[in-house]
């Protein structure tokens, strides 16, 4: 390998620029030059490609979103997209490419790797649902973002006696309404993957609340389950409670990463150079099991995962 690119795809997460600026050192410093490639598939497509020193990532480590750019890009998932953007990364001398983000993006490094490019993934979104990982670069800050707010919003809802649900975001994953949901203290925490939704469940709860003196009642609703707003609506009109519906959206995906995004995304980065720089190809490195891995990117994407059902039951049992 004689020069590495590297994208970031997908939605941004804090960290991601903390993975650039590893990857382009510890590949500096493998004697391998690096190309940035702007605004993911859809900067490779129109060789926004620009190249990088140590110098080009300085000061971007506390940074959150990705001073590279990104995109979703329709037009790569495409058979002659995937086969313009190797010829595109030839053209440049780039013959080895990381891709910074989620599952979608994975599959547009497994099509170049089939068209002669040496790819690997890194774990880049604030969902935590990429199956071969318990990690993903962003979810530590992502999750700590929507605590706070949630306390936030805790503090006005006791005060007025109200009842609050929050979405949070996670597309079709329950992670970050989980981790919340327990961080927080919520007394009701509703996830696509444990699709036990029952208003009138919900609704009984907050008025047993009630008349065991509870002064709020907070409601994590995540993403996949949506329409807080008109949830809200009905609850009030079962319940009598005053009921208000809060959708934190982007702010989850924005700010300063954690120290520990920052450290995962650092060694996660260098691990993707070393990797490319040894002549692999088609993987995806994961954090499993207490240590870095690196997987075939099939295998990979075939891999399932669940909301682990004790977290899952404990987190109603503790807001009694
Ligand atoms: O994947 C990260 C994420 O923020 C999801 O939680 C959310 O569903 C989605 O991206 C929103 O995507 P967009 O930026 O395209 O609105």
């Amino acid at each position: 390998i004689k020069t590495i690119g590297i994208l970031t795809s997908g939605g941004d997460a804090p960290g991601m620029n903390a993975a650039i600026r590893a990857v382009v050192r510890k590949a500096i410093s493998n004697g391998v030059k690096v190309k940035g490639i702007k605004r993911g598939y859809q900067g490779l497509l129109n060789e926004e490609i620009v190249d990088m020193q140590a110098r080009s990532v300085s000061d971007i480590i506390q940074r959150g979103g990705t001073v590279l750019g990104t995109a979703r890009c329709q037009e790569f998932k495409t058979e002659a997209g995937q086969k313009k953007g190797a010829e595109i990364c030839h053209k440049h001398g780039i013959d080895g490419l990381v891709v910074i983000g989620g599952d979608g993006s994975y599959q547009g490094a497994q099509a170049l790797s089939r068209h002669g490019i040496n790819t690997i993934g890194l774990p880049g979104t604030i969902d935590l649902d990429i199956a071969c990982t318990d990690y993903t670069i962003g979810f530590d800050t992502a999750v700590n973002t929507a605590m706070q707010a949630i306390d936030k919003v805790r503090d006005t809802s006791s005060s007025h006696e109200r009842c609050s649900i929050i979405e949070v975001m996670g597309r079709n994953a329950g992670y970050i309404a989980l981790w919340c949901g327990v961080a927080n203290g919520a007394e009701d925490i509703l996830l696509p993957e444990k699709y036990d939704y029952n208003e009138q469940n919900i609704i009984n709860n907050i008025i047993n609340n009630r008349k065991r003196g509870k002064t709020h009642h907070l409601i994590i609703n995540a993403e996949g389950i949506g329409h807080s707003t008109s949830m809200a609506r009905r609850i009030e009109a079962a319940t009598g409670v005053e009921t208000r519906a809060t959708i934190l959206g982007y702010m989850q995906r924005g700010g300063s990463p954690t120290c520990k995004d920052r450290y995962y995304a650092s060694i996660m980065g260098c691990l993707a150079a070393d990797i490319l720089c040894e002549g692999k190809t088609n993987r995806v490195i994961g954090y499993r099991h207490g240590e870095f891995q690196d997987f075939d990117i099939e295998d990979a994407l075939a891999m399932q995962k669940d909301i682990p059902e004790y977290e899952y039951r404990i987190s109603k049992l503790l807001a009694i």
